[in-house]
């Protein structure tokens, strides 16, 4: 399928939280006259938004073309999440609001796609009485029969779960693309069972996909002048693969050295890494490549040994902090990212405090903090009283947010007056006299404009100021 990839030049900006809903294009116009057109939102995780562009270019095969302007669309679909309550909430306000549009033009399709479709099955029929079709992540080949279906005014649904399914043979079609970075699906679904994640319940089982088709979209996206690629999974480190051929297994340090392989200007980057799982082969294989970026996501969720048992997370505090005295031994230079989650069930004050203590000890560039949302069917709903009350939670989630972001300025200061090689990917969004671009460390770096440099430049910039998400640089020639 790569030889007719759509080449409709596209978006991508990097996914974060201020993101979420971001409505995707294509800046080429692309709307052909009397073709179909879709319109997407996506919410939740990375793996969401790759997941997205595969749906694009299956509809895009079936004679859909994407379109920013809901209201001009044959059919609005949302791509949804299921991690925490307030990420459902979300997608029913945006229902309500498709709903108004398909009120004046009964003719729309609405479909939920993703996570939130996958938990609620037809359920979500049943509930939402204008939705037409209910497409869960492992069904989206089946997504063009669906849309006949809905045609003739039926409504449709699929949630079959796969052990197979990786799309590998499809050529994501980017959406909303900056041309510089892109996401690269290696594997789907997780086997973990964390007892507070709905994940494997809506992802299914975790399988890897092809290598080569890996290495291959890599390649593409070289040739088509991008920059950055990100490996995602939601356990990266776990990746296998059996080449059935020559029975070899290539593992994900094995893959990450095939990626970097490609080109030496090709920047690396991969998401998420669970900590039982990240091998010493693949931190030297980061250490080996300078293209590869020093950049680990190392979600520690909880930094007490007691509440990461009730978690299932299969480490303690004490395995935890050896990995991350490793990172730091292999690569000293490396940034560590994480998640916390704060106030899980039965969590004591003094369990919180590790947590705490557990951001300055680890000294992480940043972290993403979520209060503990329960959610139904998991091995917590199931065994564990959600006894934490939300005034006691938001608290302790602000403790987190307040260190975190002490550490984080912390962690910017001592770049001060260091030199780093950044990749420009967009204008900053406070002036349009400055680029923003990311050091290897993924941290966001503002440098002026100097005429010559331009988006999808390498530049070098001497940090300058800072501030607790921000580096400040100016230009320089080494
Ligand atoms: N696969 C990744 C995480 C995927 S979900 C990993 O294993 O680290 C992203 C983050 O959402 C998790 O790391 C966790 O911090 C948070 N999360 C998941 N379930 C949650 C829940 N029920 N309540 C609050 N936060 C949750
Ligand atoms: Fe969820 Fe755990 Fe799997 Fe991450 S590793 S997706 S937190 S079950
Ligand atoms: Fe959400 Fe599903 Fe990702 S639940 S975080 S969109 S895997």
């Amino acid at each position: 399928m790569y030889d007719n990839n759509p080449t409709l030049e596209a978006p991508v900006k990097d996914i974060d939280e201020s993101k979420q809903g971001q409505v995707y294009y294509n800046d080429q116009g692309v709307l052909a006259h009397g073709q179909k057109k879709f319109y997407i939102e996506s919410y939740g995780c990375q793996m969401n938004f790759s997941d997205s562009e595969i749906v694009a270019s299956i509809l895009a095969e079936a004679g859909y073309f994407p379109t920013r302007i809901m209201e001009e669309s044959d059919l609005i679909l949302v791509n949804t999440c299921s991690i925490r309550e307030k990420a459902e909430d979300t997608v029913r306000n945006r229902l309500k609001i498709y709903n108004k549009v398909k009120e004046s033009k009964p003719e729309t399709v609405i479909g939920v796609l993703g996570c939130m479709a996958e938990r609620l099955k037809s359920k979500f029929l049943e509930e939402e009485k204008l939705v037409d079709i209910v497409v869960g992540p492992d069904a989206y080949r089946d997504l063009p029969n669906l849309l006949n279906v809905a045609e003739e005014g039926q409504r449709g649904i699929n949630v079959l779960l796969s052990r197979e399914e990786t799309y590998a043979d499809i050529a994501p079609l980017r959406l909303d693309t900056n041309g510089v970075s892109a996401f690269i699906s290696i594997m789907r679904g997780c086997d973990n069972m964390c007892s507070f994640c709905v994940v494997p319940f809506t992802r299914g089982r975790e399988r890897s996909r092809n290598a080569f088709s890996i290495v291959a979209e890599a390649t593409d996206l070289v040739n088509q002048g991008y920059k950055e690629v990100t490996l995602l999974g939601q356990n990266v480190d776990s990746y296998k693969w059996e080449n059935p051929e020559s029975k070899e297994i290539v593992d994900f340090a094995q893959l990450l050295e095939m990626v970097a392989l490609i080109h030496p200007k090709l920047r690396v980057r991969f998401s998420t890494s669970h900590p039982k799982d990240i091998t010493d082969e693949v931190l030297f294989t980061m250490a080996k490549y300078d293209n590869i970026c020093k950049y680990i996501h190392l979600p520690v969720q909880s930094g007490n040994s007691r509440i990461l048992k009730l978690m299932n997370r299969t480490y303690d505090r004490e395995w935890y902090i050896s990995k991350v005295n490793r990172i730091y031994e292999i690569m000293p230079d490396c940034a560590i990212s994480s998640d916390i989650i704060a106030g899980f069930c039965s969590e004591t004050e003094e369990e919180h405090q590790e947590s705490v203590d557990m951001i300055k000890f680890a000294k992480y560039s940043m972290s993403y903090m979520f209060a503990y949302s329960e959610r139904p069917g998991t091995l917590a709903a199931r065994k564990y009283p959600d006894d934490i009350p939300a005034d006691v939670k938001k608290r302790r989630l602000q403790e987190i947010i307040d260190v975190q972001q002490a550490v984080s300025l912390a962690h910017n200061k001592e770049d001060l007056g260091k030199v780093f090689e950044i990749l420009i990917d967009g204008e900053s969004r406070r002036s349009d006299q400055h680029w923003k671009g990311r050091n290897s460390q993924n941290k966001v770096v503002i440098v002026p404009k100097d005429g010559v440099s331009k988006i999808g430049d390498f530049v070098h910039a001497r940090i300058v100021d800072f501030s607790s998400i921000t580096l400040i640089g100016e230009l320089t020639n080494v």
